[in-house]
């Protein structure tokens, strides 16, 4: 039986957990009992499950610190965020534990006496949800929870390197009342998942796909989905762009760029792709952002650093490769080293041991523009580029032209950059003097072109995704009323005139 060996980022010698790695045929039986226990679940009264979303948001605060500390010695990112990762989850149950009693249809006038309309919301079926290790807490909860509330159950493959994160999540939502064949968590590598889900969506086990990871691995999935006449919802990369125009307050641009750039060692979703800045304030943007990177403090997680470890030697490798498409007419600045923080590679400052974890150096690449490989590659690590323009169209332009659409940010006092940015940026998430990176838990999240399908989680928009609109249609004439030909007209005149 294959197993996969999660450990510390950090210090890899310390091994977290042991788990086997499911086959295809067992994420199949996992979709087939989450499939079986459906209708027992659509059937609980959705007030009551609501109430279970409530518990499960109590237990999450009343562990809040345990889970957070796994989630720095799974994952590695800083304990500060981890707080805020699960902190996230808290908020999502908070948002959805009165959901169970709004889950609101409508009734509406029929064209005709006698008769009435109505809408449902009814529960999509059986989801599987498969999520990156990235916010190992908050985004899983960001499908799980709503998906629950809603009256489907979920099949949920966590990605393996959080693999204890996710087993003791698991745990706090059986606690809380979700009974265990409504929540099947399965850790499988990425081709058992694939063959697993496509049998079950081959036997009609599941009815949505939901997934957090890599554009390349988001269009296999949705073409997969697709060929089953289904839509998922979707979370895909991001080259998220940060505009700072001339009447920018500079502190805040640095310390903006330096959270929404290197927080989560730069591995969240919405972290800072290039700094867009305009030619006037280049210099001075750059010297301080310089400035700020290289005096920030990284290592141990659990000490107060800037960030810690990638979350594992794949997500290093790949941070290493991207170094590679630095070109000549690009400057590099950041750190005493680029690529992986070592005691021959040292960082200024650093604090731990280096080499017993998968660090790396904090990297601005200065002078990148369109054509560049580095324009238009998701890095995922800690890297930003940054780049010059002379008008807020041309850096539109620029923020656009990637094709990704995730998240962007504009810095400046005027509103009508503001606006103007707002009309013409792509993604579906933009700030306004702030981080491109740590939105809200109700506000609609997700992207555009290579981010995304258009799906969007959280808040009031993800009950799209777990729930179908039912209409009905009720006559209680006694007769047959046919809509658009027995429809009342009253007489008018149309010729009249004052
Ligand atoms: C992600 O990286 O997939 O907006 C999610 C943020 C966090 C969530 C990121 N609240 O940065």
């Amino acid at each position: 039986m294959a197993t996969y060996t999660s450990r510390n980022p950090a210090r890899f010698d310390d091994v977290v957990t042991e788990v086997p790695l499911a086959t295809s045929a067992e994420v199949l039986a996992a979709c087939e009992s989450a499939h079986s226990a459906q209708p027992g679940w659509a059937a609980v009264p959705a007030p009551a499950r609501g109430r279970v979303i409530a518990q499960v948001g109590r237990l999450f605060e009343a562990n809040k610190e345990s889970l957070s500390r796994l989630v720095t010695r799974e994952m590695g990112k800083v304990y500060a965020e981890a707080l805020g990762d699960v902190q996230e989850v808290i908020d999502t149950c908070d948002f959805f534990l009165g959901e169970g009693r709004r889950l609101y249809g409508q009734t509406i006038p029929s064209e005709m006496p006698d008769k009435q309309l109505f809408t449902f919301r009814v529960p999509v079926g059986t989801a599987m949800i498969i999520t990156a290790g990235n916010f190992p807490a908050a985004v899983p909860s960001w499908y799980i929870v709503p998906a629950l509330v809603t009256g489907n159950t979920v099949v949920w493959k966590p990605a393996e390197q959080t693999a204890a994160i996710a087993h003791a999540m698991a745990e706090i939502f059986y606690a809380g009342g979700v009974p265990r064949d409504v929540l099947k968590v399965v850790v499988a590598d990425g081709p058992a998942t694939y063959d697993g889900l496509e049998a079950a969506l081959q036997a009609k086990l599941v009815q949505k796909v939901g997934f957090t990871g890599s554009t390349e691995v988001g269009r296999r999935l949705s073409e997969l989905a697709g060929r089953h006449l289904q839509s998922p919802c979707l979370e895909l990369g991001g080259k998220n762009p940060m505009v700072v125009m001339p009447d920018a307050d500079i502190d805040l641009v640095v310390e903006g760029a330096l959270f929404a750039g290197f927080g989560t060692a730069g591995q969240r979703c919405t972290s800072l792709g290039t700094l867009w800045v305009h030619r006037d304030i280049y210099d001075a943007v750059r010297e301080r952002y310089v400035h700020a990177v290289e005096r920030a403090v990284i290592g141990d997680p659990f000490e107060a650093v800037l960030y810690g470890p990638m979350i594992d030697e794949k997500y290093l490798t790949t941070h290493e490769k991207h170094l590679g498409l630095i070109q000549d007419h690009q400057s590099v600045y950041g750190s005493t080293g680029v690529g992986r923080i070592t005691a021959h590679n040292p960082r200024a400052g650093f604090i731990g041991d280096p080499d017993a974890g998968w660090f790396a150096h904090p990297t601005i690449v200065d002078g990148v523009r369109p054509g560049d490989a580095l324009y238009d590659t998701e890095t995922f690590g800690p890297l930003v580029t940054m780049g010059v323009f002379d008008t807020l169209d041309e850096a539109i332009e620029l923020a656009n032209g990637h094709g990704y659409g995730l998240s962007s940010a504009i810095y400046t006092s005027d509103p009508k950059s503001v606006w103007r940015f707002r009309e013409g940026i792509s993604a579906g998430m933009m700030s306004v003097n702030n981080s491109t990176s740590g939105a809200e838990a109700h506000l609609p999240f997700g992207g555009n072109g290579l981010s995304g399908n258009g799906s969007r989680q959280s808040g009031i928009w993800v009950l799209d995704q777990f729930t179908r609109w039912q209409s009905m249609n009720w006559d209680y004439s006694g007769k047959l009323q046919k809509a658009q030909m027995d429809v009342a007209e009253l007489p008018y005149d149309p010729g009249f005139r004052l």
